[in-house]
């Protein structure tokens, strides 16, 4: 019997795998409940289930049809107050700048219900009690490391995964240079030319996000993780220092270009799946419009209702202006005041509307799908960035071509014609259709290059070699610090004795004339 067991088992094997390809297990852990980060990891995790890899799943949404060589785990939500993270409302963002500088603080809170709740769950319990081997484990960077302790308890290769482009504190585990000068802080909103406040701004708020999140927010995490796998777990900043690599849903194209270690993966556009056919009535919408379509939406998590009475009426007045049909995602069933060129429809498939020929423009608050989406379309953007990483997504966009920032406070009527029509020129949608060509020449797909990274990881059990020096570095040798404090007393010292010779020298001198005069 175990040997028909055993060759049924070979047999499964190499039917699901190709006979070149290695088939591994990997398990990806996503420990946090935004929808859209969920939809930059998935695709990846299904390409890999695909290719005939075991993939196992923890996160909080499972496939809604059981897909082969998928399995889920699936985390609830304790905190159920935390769920209007999917839909919240334009008056709970104050859009002051005070809340760039907070948004640290807030994915704190968020970590706490990773790292108090999520970590102590079934799901988490289970896939330890299945005793799987995994080749490679792959764990969302974002807000919390707690996780990593559970990827330590099952000794596999550790790989990181990120929804944006990287936040700042995860840097120094790459050897990722992160020099404010030129790299603007994810929550900060600067291109990466910036005029000498903005340099200062950004280099203050980089070393303090830093310090918030190693001194104040991993302490807890380190806590959390050592009550839920034991005291002699290795401390997360150890665990952190030793994942081989990162993917970033980021592009140079994108998100301005940047020397990255070898450790450091960007898989921009992993998530844009194959075109589909626009349903009907839309279709014939944009057909029709002999000028082209405006595609205007705020994303999935900001309830359009609560779009301010007066800046939506600055839209529809500056829309009725226009010659062009306009598309709104919005979520009511009927709009006052509404010209007959816009159509509002509750939900819209946004991508296969951005890459119709006819669509000529995209009026968004800057998330990095919509904006990625964009990009990949050649459509040209009208960004208004509320919160997170949409103030730098929409920077960088601005800096490489692709659209232009509308700052929310300032929308009237003027303003945002002035930036449809803008947009609009031929000459700007030149621009945004040779960012897109240039955001699609790769040399491999952004899925495959994920795909074969992770792979590679699993092949080589870990990828050390990769890593650079930096990253175990004390930061006074990384910046050099002794070394500079060396030259300074080097410096000193020789300016000290040059200083006292000549003294003494001329002090001779002086003496030698004195005498001379005096005989
Ligand atoms: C949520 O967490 C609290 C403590 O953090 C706990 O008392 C409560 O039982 C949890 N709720 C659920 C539904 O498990
Ligand atoms: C670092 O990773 C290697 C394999 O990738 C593993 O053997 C080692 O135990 C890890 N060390 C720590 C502290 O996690
Ligand atoms: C829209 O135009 C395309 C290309 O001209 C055509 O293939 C398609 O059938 C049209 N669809 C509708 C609904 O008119
Ligand atoms: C729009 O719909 C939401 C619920 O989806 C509702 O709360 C709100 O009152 C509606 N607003 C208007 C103006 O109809």
């Amino acid at each position: 019997m175990p040997k028909i067991k055993m060759w049924s088992t070979l047999i499964v094997f190499l039917v699901l795998c190709s006979f070149k390809v290695e088939c591994y297990n990997v398990l990806g852990i996503f420990p946090h409940f935004g929808k859209s980060h969920f939809d930059i990891f998935a695709p990846v995790m299904k390409g890999l289930a695909e290719k005939g890899h075991d993939v196992t799943v923890l996160s909080y949404f499972p496939q809604k049809s059981p897909m082969k060589n998928y399995k889920d785990y699936t985390l609830k939500l304790n905190n159920s107050a935390l769920s209007m993270g999917d839909m919240i409302a334009f008056d709970q963002l104050p859009g002051i700048r005070m809340q760039r500088y907070l948004e640290p603080y807030i994915l704190g809170i968020f970590g706490k219900e990773a790292c108090e709740f999520a970590l102590f769950s079934t799901p988490v319990q289970q896939i330890l009690d299945s005793k799987k081997k995994f080749d490679v484990i792959i764990a969302e960077a974002f807000n919390t490391d707690c996780f990593l302790g559970l990827a330590h308890k099952l000794k596999a290769p550790i790989m990181q995964i990120s929804s944006s482009t990287i936040l700042t504190w995860f840097n120094p585990r790459f050897g990722q240079p992160m020099n404010p000068s030129y790299i603007s802080s994810c929550f900060m909103g600067f291109s990466d030319k910036m005029t000498f406040l903005e340099r200062l701004e950004n280099t203050i708020v980089v070393g303090l996000h830093t310090m918030y999140y190693n001194l104040y927010l991993l302490p807890k995490y380190n806590s959390a993780a050592k009550k839920r796998f034991g005291k002699d777990l290795p401390s997360l900043k150890k665990i952190g220092n030793n994942v081989s690599m990162i993917m970033i849903n980021s592009h140079w194209s994108i998100s301005r270009p940047k020397p990255l270690s070898p450790a450091f993966i960007e898989i921009s556009g992993v998530h844009m799946p194959k075109l589909k056919k626009l349903p009907l009535n839309i279709e014939k919408w944009i057909n029709e419009s002999k000028d082209g379509v405006i595609y205007f939406s705020m994303g999935s998590m900001i309830k359009g209702h609560t779009f301010p009475e007066h800046k939506k009426q600055a839209f529809l007045r500056a829309f009725g202006r226009l010659k062009q049909r306009v598309l709104w995602k919005w979520e009511n069933d009927t709009m006052p005041g509404k010209p007959d060129n816009v159509m509002i429809q509750k939900w819209m498939p946004q991508f296969d509307i951005l890459c119709h020929p006819n669509v000529k423009g995209f009026v968004s608050h800057g998330g990095l799908l919509g904006t990625t989406e964009a990009v990949h379309c050649g459509v040209p953007v009208v960004v208004m960035p509320q919160f997170g990483d949409q103030h730098t997504n929409a920077r960088a966009l601005e800096a490489g071509g692709g659209g232009i920032v509308l700052d929310f406070h300032n929308i009237e009527e003027d303003t945002v014609y002035r930036a449809l029509k803008t947009i609009l020129d031929p000459e700007f949608n030149k621009k945004a259709k040779q960012l897109s060509e240039r955001f699609r020449d790769r040399p491999m797909p952004p899925l495959e290059t994920a795909i074969y990274w992770i792979e590679y990881v699993a092949r080589h059990k870990g990828a050390d070699h990769m890593r650079t020096a930096a990253v175990n570095m004390p930061f006074y040798q990384y910046l050099l610090l002794d070394v500079i404090a060396f030259l300074i007393l080097a410096l000193a010292f020789t300016i000290f004795i040059v200083y006292h010779t000549i003294r003494i020298t001329c002090g001779m001198c002086c003496k030698k004339t004195q005498k001379v005069k005096k005989s």
